[in-house]
């Protein structure tokens, strides 16, 4: 049983470091974000309430997200652990974690400077398929706007462009950032450089979790 929240400012890395890690412990990867952008797609009425505040990069309103996350983390694959990235975000939503009475093992803090994130997130590219994830310079695929994986035209999030990014770091310092020392007093977090490669990040995460 392994349950991990993933924190950190957007474009952190912590969609990339969650794929790997869900792989490597074989528990379900949970992005609140990926959650909301699929009811985006879908035209659900979720996704026509969430649409507005995710391309103003603010936050989708605690109560919606507690119970998108409550009903997900019920599902039966869930029993032998998962990995949260993207929530908790408020203080709200880390107290409704303890009020379900879901203790968690590890919180992992990917710490990255503001510059570095408006360069990561403003070359971000994904692939709408498969979800794999590519940066124009960082981490680029080998023809360029195409996927390696299955070969479909790469996109941009509406929500990585500049302007949006900026909002998202200061929404991020203002209301994420002090779920770092709410978990500091729980002796739950552990902190990790995100600066270097994809493959150092991960390296360090498997330090931690002690499942290298
Ligand atoms: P969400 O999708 O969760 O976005 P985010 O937290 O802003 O995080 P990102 O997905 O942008 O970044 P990431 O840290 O996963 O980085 P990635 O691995 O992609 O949320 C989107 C919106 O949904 C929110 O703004 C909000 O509106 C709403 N929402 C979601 N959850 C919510 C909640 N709980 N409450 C309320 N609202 C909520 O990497 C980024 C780029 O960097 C990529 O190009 C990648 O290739 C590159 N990269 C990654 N690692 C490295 C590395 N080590 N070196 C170099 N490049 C790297």
């Amino acid at each position: 049983m392994l349950r991990i929240i993933m924190l950190g400012p957007p474009g952190a890395g912590k969609g990339t470091q969650a794929k790997r890690m869900a792989q490597k412990f074989g528990i379900p990867h949970i992005s609140t974000g990926d959650m909301l952008r699929a009811a985006v797609r879908e035209g659900t009425p979720l996704g026509l309430k969430a649409q507005e505040y995710m391309n103003a990069g603010g936050l989708v309103p605690d109560d919606v997200i507690i119970g998108l996350v409550r009903e997900r983390l019920a599902q039966k694959d869930c029993e032998k652990g998962f990995l949260l990235d993207g929530f908790p975000r408020t203080v709200a939503q880390a107290e409704a974690v303890d009020e379900a009475g879901i203790a968690i093992d590890h919180v992992i803090e990917l710490a990255v400077p503001d510059d570095d994130v408006v360069v990561r997130l403003t070359g971000r590219r994904i692939c709408p398929n498969c979800g794999a994830l590519y940066h124009v310079t960082l981490s680029p695929p080998k023809q360029a706007g195409v996927c390696d994986k299955c070969g479909t035209a790469l996109i941009t999030r509406d929500d990585d462009k500049e302007e949006t990014v900026r909002n998202r770091l200061r929404v991020y310092h203002q209301s994420t950032a002090p779920l770092v020392a709410f978990y500091e007093a729980k002796g739950l977090l552990r902190r990790v450089d995100a600066t270097g490669s994809v493959d150092d990040v991960f390296k360090g995460i498997l330090d931690i979790t002690g499942e290298a």
